[in-house]
């Protein structure tokens, strides 16, 4: 049954809460700016999705090694990037209402509405605040880093930021992985982690956020061999959108950015768009960093950050190929393209009732799988409860659950897109066999007990 896009948020933000997915941060003092908790079965996706990128990524290529950096750095690398200087977005503020908001958003609104002239281009002076008509202030540049003081004064000698992107670290290290990892070019740093932005308009539940997690690649090339790895990693992202998430072709638009709207460190960008059920936006990005970074670096530095290739003696400044991935917009996506509502039998054999389901894919899915018991007492829960424990062993998560209907159980892990529950009913007693229902088409088979584990790892492989 497809679900009208004005509903899917709500329906989204209330499942997500009802079933501890993603709960608001600091709710019992009254929420917090747009920031949210993830909850036991949001923790399971967020490192499933993490993993399954670092395995691909890190784990499962040659020319890919992992770091770890820290959030707050020596302030001068902020400096040097350019980022103290020019990241920054245009603030208005309603002379009226008081409210802020981004200038290039209020535009690209204005552009995208159905009678836009494209021939003139959107002027702010044309544009009144969105909610009350009251007029806006000149637009004034505002940096999007967070401040903080190390040490225990806070002046200006003890000021520092929190990272506004993971790649700064992987920049400021290279120095270091370059002489560790007897790689040729092109090779890649990677890294996965949080970045803070003080946004002025977060908002659409974990789409924009102030505090958010990057899966981030820098890939250091020879500079004539950065358009073909920029294609290369073109496919490597759309391949992972297919494959890994399982997203939907018609629902990603790969834009290629104007040269006028690149960022500051930027010769060519695409933006990985998802059609996010507020409406079409950036899920991921892949950029040609240049040699902008490292080039910085050296100079602020004094450091040198060439690489020296041992077989010709080659020294270069490598270019950088940045393709970034958010995990927490992945979530977002993942949630919104697997979330369905069809219909299921009721107790009464033959009526039938909305079901929500996520379909998640089996590998990415919280819970793998659910042991049903169908009576409380007796046999059936001590043979349930050994195969959930020897599920365990093998490293599968299950859920155990023995309370309430066995329809109510299979709805509860339908909402949590749990691919399959295994039922032990009395005739487990006899044939040593359990049932398997299946999430998405609802059949039900029987297997033996002892082949549970394999059967869900080769499903899972
Ligand atoms: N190192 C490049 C970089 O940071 P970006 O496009 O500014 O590029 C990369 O950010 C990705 O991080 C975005 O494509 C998006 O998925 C995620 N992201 C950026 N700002 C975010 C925010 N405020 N909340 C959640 N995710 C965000």
């Amino acid at each position: 049954m497809p679900i009208k896009p004005e509903q899917k948020m709500d329906i989204l933000v209330s499942l997500c809460k009802r079933r501890g997915f993603i709960f608001p941060g600091s709710e019992i003092y009254g929420g917090f700016a747009n920031s949210w908790d993830y909850g036991p079965y949001g923790v399971e996706l967020k490192n499933n999705i993490r993993n399954a990128w670092w395995k691909r990524f890190v784990n499962g290529r040659d020319d890919v090694v992992g770091v770890d950096t820290p959030i707050i750095m020596n302030p001068k690398a902020w400096e040097a990037s350019g980022h103290i200087e020019t990241f920054s977005d245009p603030l208005v503020d309603c002379k009226k209402c008081k409210r802020r908001f981004r200038a290039d958003h209020l535009l690209e609104a204005k552009s995208a509405k159905p009678k836009y002239d494209k021939e003139k281009p959107a002027d702010l002076k044309d544009i009144v605040c969105p909610d009350c008509g009251g007029k806006l202030t000149e637009p004034r540049m505002f940096n999007l880093m967070f401040k903080t003081f190390v040490g225990v004064t806070d002046d200006k000698a003890s000021l520092a930021y929190l990272r506004p992107e993971t790649a700064g670290g992987m920049f400021v290290a290279w120095k270091n992985v370059r002489d560790v990892v007897r790689k040729r070019l092109p090779f890649g740093v990677a890294q996965v982690g949080k970045a803070f932005r003080n946004e002025i308009t977060p908002g659409n539940f974990i789409f924009r956020t102030r505090e958010f997690e990057q899966m981030e690649i820098e890939y250091f090339v020879k500079p004539d061999q950065a358009e073909e790895a920029f294609e290369v990693w073109l496919k490597e992202m759309k391949a992972w959108n297919k494959d890994v998430l399982e997203i939907k072709e018609k629902n990603l638009v790969y834009r290629e950015i104007p040269k006028k709207d690149l960022a500051h460190y930027s010769a060519r960008t695409v933006d990985v768009e998802y059609m996010f059920p507020f409406g079409q936006d950036e899920l991921y990005g892949l950029a040609n960093r240049t040699d902008h970074d490292l080039s910085r670096h050296q100079e602020a530095s004094g450091q040198d950050l060439t690489w020296h290739d041992p077989e010709t003696g080659e020294k270069v400044l490598p270019y950088v190929i940045e393709p970034t991935w958010g995990l927490d917009r992945t979530i977002l996506a993942v949630l919104a393209e697997h979330l369905d509502i069809d219909e299921a039998p009721t107790s009464k054999e033959k009526d039938k009732e909305p079901r929500t389901v996520l379909r998640f894919p089996a590998h990415l899915a919280p819970v793998k799988a659910a042991i049903l018991p169908l009576h409380k007492k007796g046999e059936l829960p001590k043979i349930a409860q050994k195969l959930t424990q020897k599920l365990r062993e093998r490293g599968i998560v299950v859920e155990y659950d023995e309370s309430g209907s066995i329809g109510k159980r299979y709805r509860r892990q339908d909402e949590i897109g749990t691919p399959w529950c295994f039922t032990v009913d009395p005739e487990s007693l006899k044939d040593k066999k359990v049932t398997i229902r299946d999430r998405d088409a609802m059949t039900q088979e029987r297997i033996a007990l002892v082949d549970v584990p394999e059967w869900i790892n080769e499903k899972l492989s």
